[in-house]
C-alpha cells in the first residue's frame, strides 16, 4: 500500500486525457500533475531538447515525492532512452507500450497506423514496439505537427473545417494502406476522437493511447503493491509553467469535468 500520488506529465494538456483516465478507474488515488505549457509543442523539437525537457519535468515530480510517473506525452514516450527511465528511483509508465500492445491485440489484418508529432514518428518507437509484439504486422506513420497547435486553440468540434481539413490530409495516405486500427500516439489527439472517426467511416478502430497508459498505471500500482488504500476520493493538483487564469477552462475540455483541485504556476529549472 502506498498513499503518495501518481506524478503525471505532458508538454502541455494533452496528458489530461490520461488524468480523465485515471480518475475513473483509480478514483481515490492522488494526482500530481505537470504540463510544461510555457513550452508546449515538444514535438517539433530536436531530440536533446526534448530528454532535457523531459528529465527537468521529472525532477519536479520526483521532488513531489510522487510514487510513480506517468509520461502522458507521445512525444517524450517515445524519445527518452531507456537508460534513463530505467533508473528512476519510482515506476516510470509511457504510452509507447500499452497502446502497441493494445494495436496489436485489436488488428484484425495486421495493418496498423500511427499518428504523432515530428519527433514521435521519426523515432519508430510504435513501430518498434509492435513490431516485438507480433511479427505479421504492416505499420504506416504520418506526423500530423498541426493537431496539437489546432487542439491547444480549442478547434475541436467534429463540424470544425480547418480541423476536418487538416485530420482529413494527414490520413488520406493511412486510408490509401487500407488500416484497419490507428493508434493515437499522441495525447491531444482524443479531442479530435470523433473527427477521426468520422474521416475513417467508423471503419478504423482508434486506440487512445492515454487511456492504454492509464490501465498500464494501476496495473504497475497493483503488481507491486502500491495502490492506495484511501476510501474517499483522491485529489489532483495542477501545476503548470505558464500563465493559470485560463487554466480551469480550457483543462476543463482535456477531462471531460470541472477542475477541483490547486492550480500552481511553476518554474522549472
Ligand atoms: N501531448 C504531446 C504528445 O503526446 C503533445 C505534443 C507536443 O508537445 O508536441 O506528443
Amino acid at each position: 500500500m502506498d498513499n503518495r500520488a501518481i506524478g503525471v506529465f505532458d508538454s502541455g494538456l494533452g496528458g489530461l486525457t490520461a488524468v480523465k483516465e485515471l480518475h475513473k478507474i483509480l478514483p481515490n488515488e492522488n494526482i500530481v500533475y505537470l504540463g510544461d505549457t510555457g513550452r508546449v509543442p515538444y514535438g517539433s523539437r530536436s531530440r536533446e531538447t526534448i530528454i532535457k525537457y523531459a528529465q527537468q519535468d521529472i525532477d519536479f515530480l520526483i521532488k513531489k515525492d510522487i510514487k510513480m510517473i506517468l509520461a502522458a506525452c507521445g512525444t517524450v514516450s517515445s524519445t527518452l532512452p531507456r537508460e534513463i527511465s530505467s533508473k528512476l528511483p519510482v515506476p516510470y509508465v509511457d504510452i509507447v507500450l500499452p497502446a502497441a500492445q493494445e494495436a496489436c491485440a485489436m488488428s484484425a489484418r495486421g495493418r496498423i497506423g500511427v499518428v504523432g508529432t515530428n519527433a514521435t514518428l521519426k523515432s519508430n518507437a510504435f513501430g518498434r514496439a509492435m513490431r516485438g509484439i507480433r511479427s505479421d504486422i504492416h505499420v504506416y506513420g504520418n506526423p500530423c505537427p498541426l493537431l496539437v497547435h489546432l487542439v491547444e486553440n480549442g478547434m475541436i468540434e467534429p463540424d470544425n473545417q480547418i480541423t476536418t481539413l487538416a485530420v482529413q490530409m494527414y490520413l488520406e495516405p493511412l486510408i490509401k494502406e487500407k488500416i484497419d486500427t490507428l493508434i493515437l500516439g499522441c495525447t491531444h489527439y482524443p479531442l479530435l476522437y470523433e473527427t477521426f472517426n468520422r474521416i475513417l467511416d467508423y471503419k478504423v478502430t482508434l486506440i487512445d493511447s492515454g487511456q492504454c497508459a492509464a490501465k498500464a498505471v494501476r496495473n504497475t500500482l497493483l503488481k507491486n503493491g502500491m495502490l492506495s488504500d484511501r476510501t474517499e476520493p483522491g485529489t489532483t493538483e495542477y501545476n503548470v509553467t505558464d500563465e493559470i487564469e485560463t487554466f480551469d477552462k480550457t483543462a476543463s475540455i482535456f477531462l471531460g469535468e470541472p477542475v477541483t483541485g490547486a492550480v500552481n504556476r511553476i518554474e522549472l529549472l
